[in-house]
């Protein structure tokens, strides 16, 4: 296992649009194994492919206490969205940003597990947050484009000073 590079925002590599994967073969379990000890290292409760540069359409979740939960979801889909609620994100490729993002409260989710098996899940609460936030990383998108222009923009040249400074 290796630990992978996250692209850091504003990289444009966060704005490409993933591509569905047609088999899960050992290159991709491999991802799965490496994205894992990725997310658990930083530590995070979830990544997307796209934020390790591979653009394929695979999200990896762990909202448990114990680290033990790891959950994976090849080719996921919001099948049911409702309701409406506001958490506070926070995101590996927008280090130290936390902001608050209203999503719907309740999705109904279909994906591939790790062995290829499709399996469908009702998630709520922090789960639902999670799963549509590395969803939106899969469609190009990142939690800080739902804030205000302006919070955007200062965002922006936050993480720009950062990466130039750790140069
Ligand atoms: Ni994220």
């Amino acid at each position: 296992m290796a630990l992978l590079k996250i692209v850091h925002y504003p990289d444009p590599r966060l704005h490409k649009i993933a591509q569905p994967i047609t088999t899960v073969d050992d290159n991709i379990k491999a991802l799965i194994a490496n994205m894992a000890e990725t997310m658990y290292s930083a530590p995070g409760v979830g990544l997307a492919a796209t934020q390790v540069d591979r653009h394929v359409r695979l999200i990896l979740v762990d909202i448990s206490e114990s680290k033990n939960d790891l959950k994976v979801f090849i080719n996921p889909e919001i099948l049911e969205a409702s309701g409406q609620s506001e958490h506070e994100e926070g995101c590996l490729s927008v280090p130290g940003i936390y902001d608050t993002v209203t999503r719907p409260e309740r999705v109904r989710v279909r994906a591939l597990d790790r062995d290829g098996q499709p399996f469908e899940l009702e998630a709520d609460g922090l789960m639902a947050v999670c799963v549509q936030h590395e969803i939106d990383h899969l469609n190009g998108k990142v939690f800080v484009e739902y804030l205000s222009r302006l919070k955007q923009e200062r965002i922006r040249k936050k993480l720009l000073k950062q990466a130039r400074e750790a140069m």
